[in-house]
């Protein structure tokens, strides 16, 4: 039987892909710190604690070999030599970057986002052969550069699957970006706004997605680069208008035409002045990829999720990284103020 283990299994993207994977017929090793498992996994899972920081303990996961190894939480370019130096003991890899990786033809990017005209203008939809910014210990996203072209300069040794995750959503997500939406409803806010119109459009990647994808590169090993997101890039009055079908709510939404008219009003995680979609066809050429889910049909699962993991609790306690990237995210008083001209 083809052995896999994946390195931070029990994550949004490592349930479903290890579930996946398992329904391939794959024997998994699940790992992460935790040693967490998912109720979907069956008998042909193992779930094991690891801190991917200790080398010996991944090799010990590793053993005397195994067909393929998934890596959830590789971030820079020591993460890919951890995995190179075992190249002898692994028969090929996947590994997921980010979509943050790109820079325009100016050389923005997600990096120069929040400076005065830095951010970058993509091309619509942005393909894989769009140039990345340069590798560095600097930010995340040139540390997942230097991640990316190290396990490539190594391909020969240690094929691997590259996979560059856009803005990813799904249950255990740490990033909910959905709950943006959600807990409006939940919190009976009857107003909301949208900047730049409610058109932006910044790609999302259902879990569900990536993990076919993973699925599909372990069965087919080579070394290559592809984009990871869904179907589509709906724009945000689209996600809006989703959450609002799913959840029954019919609120009012004011559009304004450009930029945030206040702070933090009318601008939801999505909101970016200039399109963010990446293209979805050379995971189609290269593996035969199509999406299992499309956004709307990923989102009963997720707000469902969000609606448990809210219950009674205090949003930024239960999803400390959302509320460290987007601190602002539920400022009502802010809103109303500005509504009401105040
Ligand atoms: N969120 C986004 O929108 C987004 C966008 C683009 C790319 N990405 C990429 O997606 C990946 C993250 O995947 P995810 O969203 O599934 O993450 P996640 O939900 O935060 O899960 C992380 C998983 O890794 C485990 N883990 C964390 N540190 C570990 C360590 N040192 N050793 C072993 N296991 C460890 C965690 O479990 P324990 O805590 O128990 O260890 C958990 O199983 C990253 O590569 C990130 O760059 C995310």
């Amino acid at each position: 039987m083809r052995r896999a283990v994946v390195i931070g299994a029990s994550g949004q993207i490592g349930r479903p892909a290890v579930a996946a994977l398992e329904r391939d017929g794959w024997d998994v090793t699940a790992a992460s710190r935790g040693g967490g498992r998912d109720e979907s996994w069956g008998p042909g899972v193992r779930a094991v604690r690891l801190d991917r920081a200790d080398d010996g303990a991944l090799a010990a996961v590793v053993g005397d070999g195994c067909d393929l190894v998934v890596d959830m939480v590789a971030y820079d370019a020591g993460h890919a030599r951890q995995l190179t130096d075992l190249a002898g003991r692994i028969g090929s890899a996947v590994v997921i970057s980010s979509v943050s990786v790109y820079e325009d033809d100016k050389g923005w990017g997600f990096d120069t986002l929040d400076e005065p005209d830095g951010f970058p203008a993509y091309p619509v939809p942005v393909a894989e052969t769009q140039p990345t910014v340069a590798p560095g210990e600097a930010t995340y996203s040139t540390r997942k550069v230097a991640l990316e072209r190290e396990l490539l300069a190594k391909g020969a040794d240690l094929p691997t699957t590259v996979l560059r995750a856009g803005a990813v959503h799904g249950p255990y997500s740490p990033l909910p970006r959905e709950l943006y939406f959600v807990k409006r409803h939940l919190d009976g806010r009857n107003g909301r706004v949208l900047a730049y119109g409610g058109e932006s459009r910044f790609h999302p990647a259902s879990a569900r997605n990536i993990a076919e994808l993973v699925r599909l590169a372990a069965a087919r090993p080579g070394t290559r680069v592809l984009n990871a997101c869904d179907p589509q890039a709906p724009t945000v009055a689209g996600i809006a208008a989703a959450i609002d079908a799913l959840m029954g709510a019919e609120p009012q939404t004011t559009l304004v035409a450009g930029p945030p008219p206040a702070g933090s009003v009318g601008r939801t995680p999505w909101s970016v002045p200039l399109p963010v979609v990446f293209d979805m066809s050379a995971a189609g050429r290269e593996l035969d990829y199509r999406p299992v889910v499309s956004y709307e049909e990923s989102l009963p699962e997720t707000v469902e999720w969000l609606r448990r993991r809210l219950a009674g609790g205090d949003w930024r306690e239960r999803f400390p990284l959302l509320a460290r990237a987007y601190p602002d995210l539920f400022d009502y008083a802010a809103e109303d103020a500005w509504a009401s001209g105040t």
